[in-house]
């Protein structure tokens, strides 16, 4: 259960499967598209932290420069999919390497017919090496000249990106470099190709911006050609000499399988890490190993400027720019199976700190406001107008730059959690308690006292369900600011004992004074959240007078209830794109009695948009319902998860994975069915198992030390002590 294939090529569902076909290496990662192209693809590599100036949504990922290439002609006609007759055709990604191998058995209009197998991986062993083989089969004697090309001419759906700065051939490598319009960013490509016969003819053709090594060979019926494209790449965030660089990875590949044997090597170890069995239910392994995949060629392994972007790096849906997705979906994967990858993606926000000081400040507060989108800088990037779904021609305000404040609190609970896991006190120390004390601050400065009912608020805001906004109390906004003041004090006692130089460090930096403490403490204590007598809670203020909704009502449908109703129908009933009260009971799960959990579940869960609604939602739910011992139930919502990119479930994974749903699918598997909890003396499971699962295994790191669950089902619980 490592493959993901296909035995049919469907142009309509190209872009879906270009997503689906991402190959990567946590450096970049390239989309499916096929070496020779084809009419309408959406090929693309994105490497992280080369961001571009956009209009209107201020910056963007800027599609590189295309390694991939290659053109082929068969006694001079040239291959493509969407000519002559294609006899067979298969695709495969093999999970555990990263190979992705397209088999075409192809017959051009003339009736030369030859099959192809290409293949291409993104070194994981050198982040800077890209390699690519194309194997010939001809049926024919004559001639078949390959031409492989270096493509600077890529751009963002419209929009270009680069200019070039120079091109040329070093030895017999080829190379490009190329520089971004606004930002300055250098990106140099070098590209050298080996084959297993001697060329009758081989050529440089130095087409501008495009260059391009071509090679004639003569071939007889049968008897395989094999060429190999070895790709460097650097950039002038790894290098002041990004082409030098380039040419250097470049011409360090040996041959394709020396290459390939080192990404194999790197590829076990993440799998020794990260790997989770699933016995009785071939969809859910798949599904899980996928998710798990698709997060680790998007994880920065040597980069703590960067961060994973909503759609990771494999489309061009919401450019590059990340969310509270990394901290709340994504990040528990890495902190408990690769505690490193964590620690570079926490590390990023804690480089946008001054970013996120200048945002709070800006609005007239204090400490860290983080950007609700946030790319480079940590600047606040969201965009203020998109085009409204129902009518393309007018524009719809987006209010979540300006309203959605949870994100900082989502920060400060990705870093603690992390701490808590991990026991990384050295980086906690220098780092770690910075995030959550200035996001505690934000939190103290934010809340407004309401003196008619001797409470404080948090108004004007929106929650995670965006179909409301403008709202005032979201739950779990209230909830988890409130934690994150709580916290603050938590790791003040901790600063205290264990580094008190620390503690008056950032006591004077962040100007922590008693005043200041003492408001937090209040703001903590008088927060206000709206719960009935059985424990169900108000989403927020008046949500229980809106219009009642039961998605059952309008079914069948095809689109989410925000384009059926609109944007103010919407906002003035009771159907949520996801539910905000089920993930603040998953999140502070020791807060809530079962009761109170099951009144929440009941209710919210009727009025969630599933399907159209947000893609983050159902693997909360998923763990909420096991949570409750329902697992059938949570199978329900997890498939739902599982499947949001294998089989496009909203209809939009062609424009990149959603990565919150893939964290949330192992997050699903592992703290829902799983029922992992950590606690003082190590862990325990509470295994709440689908009936059809047979055997359920994972590893996590716990304090550095490696633990492993082994699961069968029907079971009892497991616990490990790890102190
Ligand atoms: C969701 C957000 C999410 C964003 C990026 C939106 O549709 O409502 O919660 O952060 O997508 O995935």
């Amino acid at each position: 259960m490592w493959i993901i294939s296909e035995d049919i090529f469907e142009p309509k569902s190209q872009h879906h499967k270009e997503t689906i076909f991402t190959i990567g290496n946590g450096y970049l990662s390239t989309r499916g598209a096929f070496e020779e192209g084809y009419p309408a693809d959406s090929r693309a590599t994105f490497v992280h932290g080369m961001f571009d100036r956009v209009p209107i949504a201020f910056t963007e990922l800027a599609n590189a420069t295309d390694w991939l290439s290659l053109i082929i002609l068969l006694n001079g006609e040239c291959f493509s999919l969407d000519s002559g007759t294609v006899e067979s055709y298969d695709r495969h990604l093999d999970l555990r390497t990263g190979l992705l191998i397209r088999n075409v058995r192809w017959r051009s209009p003339s009736g030369c017919v030859a099959t192809l197998k290409f293949e291409r991986f993104a070194s994981l062993e050198d982040e800077h090496l890209l390699c690519l083989r194309c194997q010939v089969e001809p049926e024919f004697d004559g001639t078949v000249e390959v031409r492989a090309g270096l493509n600077g001419n890529m751009d963002n759906e419209g929009i270009m990106h680069w200019r070039r700065v120079a091109q040329g051939q070093r030895d017999s490598i080829a190379f490009l470099h190329t520089r971004t319009r606004a930002t300055n960013l250098d990106l140099a490509l070098a590209m050298k190709v080996d084959s297993d016969q001697t060329p009758l003819e081989t050529a440089f053709w130095d087409v501008e911006n495009f260059p391009t090594l071509s090679q004639t060979f003569t071939v007889k019926r049968s008897q395989i050609l094999s060429v190999e494209k070895f790709v460097g790449i650097a950039t002038s965030r790894d290098t002041s000499d990004p082409v030098g660089m380039a040419v250097e990875h470049a011409g360090k590949a040996i041959n394709w399988e020396s290459a390939f044997e080192a990404h194999q090597q790197a590829w076990a170890q993440e799998w020794k890490r990260a790997d989770v069995i699933i016995e009785g239910d071939d969809e859910a392994q798949i599904a899980v190993r996928f998710s798990l995949f698709q997060l680790l060629i998007a994880a920065p392994r040597h980069d703590e400027r960067v961060n994973i972007g909503a759609k990771t790096l494999s489309g061009f849906g919401y450019r590059g720019h990340a969310f509270w997705d990394t901290e709340i979906f994504m990040l528990p994967v890495f902190t408990y199976t690769s505690p490193h990858i964590a620690r570079n993606l926490l590390d990023y926000r804690f480089h946008t700190l001054p970013a996120a000081r200048a945002k709070a400040k800006e609005n007239g507060f204090e400490g860290a406001w983080f950007a609700w989108e946030s790319a480079d800088t940590g600047e606040e990037v969201t965009p203020t107008w998109v085009p409204d779904f129902k009518d393309k021609k007018k524009l719809a305000r987006v209010w979540t730059g300006d309203l959605a404040i949870h994100i900082s609190a989502d920060v400060a609970y990705g870093t603690y959690q992390y701490w808590r896991v991990t026991g990384d006190d050295d980086w906690f120390r220098e780092r770690g308690a910075e995030l959550i004390l200035d996001t505690a601050s934000f939190f103290g400065t934010r809340a407004e006292w309401i003196e008619a009912r001797n409470r404080y608020e948090y108004n004007d805001v929106i929650g995670p369900d965006e179909y409301h906004d403008h709202v005032n109390n979201n739950a779990y906004t209230n909830c988890l600011a409130q934690w994150n003041l709580e916290t603050a004090f938590t790791v003040l006692d901790w600063l205290k004992v264990k580094c008190p130089e620390k503690l008056t460090d950032l006591t004077e930096r962040l100007n922590l004074t008693e005043v200041r403490l003492e408001k937090w403490r209040k703001v903590a204590a008088n927060m206000h959240l709206s719960v009935k007598p059985d424990g169900l809670i108000e989403q927020f203020d008046g949500f229980f007078d809106l219009k009642d909704f039961k998605p059952a009502d309008y079914e069948p449908r095809t689109k989410s209830m925000h384009e059926i109703f609109g944007i103010e129908a919407a906002n003035e009933c009771q159907a949520i794109k996801q539910p905000d009260v089920l993930m603040v009971q998953y999140l502070l799960h020791d807060h809530y009695s079962g009761e109170a959990i099951r009144a929440n579940y009941n209710y919210y869960n009727l009025r969630t948009d599933h399907t159209y609604g947000s893609s983050l939602g159902p693997s909360i739910q998923a763990i909420v319902a096991c949570m409750m011992g329902y697992p059938e139930d949570g199978y329900e919502h997890f498939v739902r998860a599982a499947r949001a990119d294998l089989r496009d479930v909203r209809g939009n994974a062609g424009d990149g994975i959603h990565g919150a749903s893939a964290g949330g699918t192992w997050q699903a598997v592992v703290f829902g069915f799983g029922g992992l909890r950590l606690n003082a003396e190590g862990w325990k499971t509470s295994p709440h198992m689908p009936k059809h699962w047979k055997r359920l295994s994972f590893k996590f790191f716990q304090h550095g030390k490696i633990q492993v669950v082994d699961i069968q089902n029907p079971s009892g619980a497991e616990t490990g002590n790890t102190s």
